[in-house]
Parts: structure tokens; sequence; C-alpha cells
């Protein structure tokens, strides 16, 4: 009768129920021994030998019971967290690259491989770093190439990745070889600007008489020909503040090859980046002596259109998933 009870129990805290009617203090085992002193003497041994064989077993189909009960109990819970890891997932959602990052990321391998060094600068500049240190003091009229957001305090969201060649000048010694990409800002929205777009900002530093324009000028062709094949390229005079002699550089048109087309306004040429060879003023706002250097930027987004013959710079940015989908 006892043993049934055990074998009813259908878990571990039913058994443990049981264990403690039976084996308790108060239990029935308990009551039986307990009527040991009411039996005659001469009866006395065999009577509590019995009740001791009793218990014995009752506590071997106990154990027993509850191995088994405990062994039912894991294998339920293993089989409720089981996951089928052989599973077929959803294949169609894979993601892929932006092509704005994409292209960032072939920018950087072509330096990256000449040994440029990758720097990084804060989005949130002062005044000496975007503007003062680059040779372009307060009230100079360059600054309204530049359509800046102002924040509090004088600070203004970096408007070019150049900041940071005036941070790395500050922190290194030459020579220096860097390139800074990231995100930069600018009070302007159409079909070829948005306030939030990225360039890659480049920097070489040697000696007196070590960096020349010769170099600059070589260095630029090829990695435009890494990046667009088999184009023309050209140099033309400009104006950059930081740099003297500056030049922009354009491709020939990689839409009409040089023709003509609405893309390039009928000129052929599309104009890709900016360079030049470090002014002295800039030197001198770091305290650089006896230098000679090159330096060069170009906005990656305009990058990323001409390589996927995007339209419209905007884009990029909507985040429909049906642009994006076509560059997994
Ligand atoms: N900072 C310039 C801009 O935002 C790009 C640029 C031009 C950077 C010439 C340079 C440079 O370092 O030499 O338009």
């Amino acid at each position: 009768m006892l043993e049934e009870k055990i074998k009813k129990s259908e878990s571990l805290e039913e058994l443990e129920k049981v264990r403690i009617e039976l084996f308790g203090k108060k239990g029935a085992l308990a009551s039986e021994f307990a009527k040991l002193k009411d039996v005659p003497g001469p009866e006395k041994k065999a009577f509590a030998e019995g009740l001791n064989r009793n218990k014995a077993n009752l506590q071997k189909i106990f154990d027993e019971y509850y191995e088994k009960l405990k062994k039912e109990e894991i294998d339920k819970l293993l089989q409720a967290e089981a996951i089928d890891v052989s599973l077929y997932g959803d294949l169609d959602t894979k993601g892929a690259l932006h092509p704005v990052m994409e292209t960032m990321d072939k920018i950087i391998d072509y330096f990256v491989s000449l040994n440029f060094a990758i720097e990084d600068g804060p989005k949130i500049e002062d005044d000496f770093h975007n503007f003062e240190a680059l040779n372009l003091p307060k009230n100079h009229p360059a600054r309204e190439m530049q359509d800046t957001f102002f924040c509090k305090d004088g600070a203004v969201l970096r408007t070019h990745t150049s900041p940071v060649q005036i941070r790395t000048m500050l922190q290194q010694k030459p020579p220096i070889r860097m390139i800074a990409p990231g995100a930069v800002f600018r009070k302007d929205y159409d079909i070829t600007h948005t306030p939030m777009f990225h360039q890659v900002e480049g920097l070489v530093v040697g000696g007196k008489g070590e960096v020349n324009f010769a170099n600059l000028k070589s260095i630029m062709s090829d990695f435009l020909h890494y990046m667009f094949g088999d184009v023309e390229v050209r140099f033309r005079p400009s104006f950059f503040p930081f740099t003297e002699p500056s030049a922009e550089v354009d491709i020939s048109c990689i839409f009409c090859e040089g023709d003509g087309c609405r893309v390039c306004s009928h000129t052929g040429w599309l104009e890709v980046l900016g360079c030049g060879i470090v002014d002295s003023n800039v030197f001198d706002a770091v305290e650089y002596k006896d230098v000679s250097g090159y330096a060069f930027g170009l906005g990656v987004e305009r990058f990323a259109m001409l390589l996927h013959k995007i339209p419209d710079l905007r884009m990029l940015f909507e985040g429909d998933t049906r642009l994006l989908e076509q560059f997994r």
C-alpha cells in the first residue's frame, strides 16, 4: 500500500510530499515503529526486524523511483529547449554593405596598401581646427565656401575632414602619411548635396624638399585609375586656403567617355577631388619647421554615385530597400 503511494507520484514535487508522509518524523513508518512499545517482550525482536526490513525495502523503492522521475524531468526539459539547427533560415534576406561604405572601403584599401595610416577626429570641432589653423582666419571670405552648422559656445559640426590633418600634426612628428575618412556636415540639400556626407582626407609630410607636386600628381592619377579604370585624368589650377598651389582633379566623363552629356554638363569632364601643396601658414599653425607636404580631399558619395551611376545623391540616404537590394 505504501509502495503504491510512491509509484503514484507524477513529479518530484509530489514525491517529496510522499517522502515526508512515509519517512517523516510523524510519518507512516514512525507510527509503525511507535507500536513496538506495545508488543510483548518475546515478540519484540521479530517485530522490530520486520519493521526494519520493511523500511529498508521501501527506501530502496523510493530511491529507485526518485532516480526514474528525475531522469524523466530532465529529458522533458531538454526536449522543450531543443533547437533544430538543421532548419532552413530565410535565405532571401542577406544584408550587404551600403554603397557609400563599400566605396569608402575601396578608397581606404588603396591608401592602406601604400602604408597610409588611418586617423580620426571629432565630428563636433572647434574653430581653430576646422578653420583657423587651416589658414581660414575669422572673416576670411573662403569661410563662405562652407555652409557651416554652428553649435553652442563657438563649436561647429566639422565642414570637412581637413581638421584631422591639424590634429594629427599636433600629435605626431613628421614624417606623416595619413588618410582621415569620416562624416562631415554642411547646410545644403539638393540632388548633389546632403547635410551629412563623407570625405576622405589625405596628408603626406616629409622633410624640406622631400614632397612635391609631382609626387601628388602621380599618386592621384594612379588612385583614380584604380577607382575608375581607363579614364583620362586632368589637373586644373584652383584655390583652397590650406594648399598653395591648389588643384582640382577631373576625370574624363565615364558616362559619355568625354563626348559631352548632361552629367558632365557637356564638358566631357567630371570633377572628383581637390588637392595641393600644403600652405606654409598651415605648417606655421602646428609649428612644423623645414617640412614639405601635399594634401587632398574627396567626397565619398560622389565617387559612389559615379561608380554605380546613381543619379540623385539623396537616394543614398532615403533607406529605400529597393535601392539597397541591388547592392547585395
Ligand atoms: N577640405 C576640402 C573640402 O571640403 C577638400 C580638400 C581640398 C581637402 C584640397 C584638401 C585639399 O586637403 O588639399 O572641400
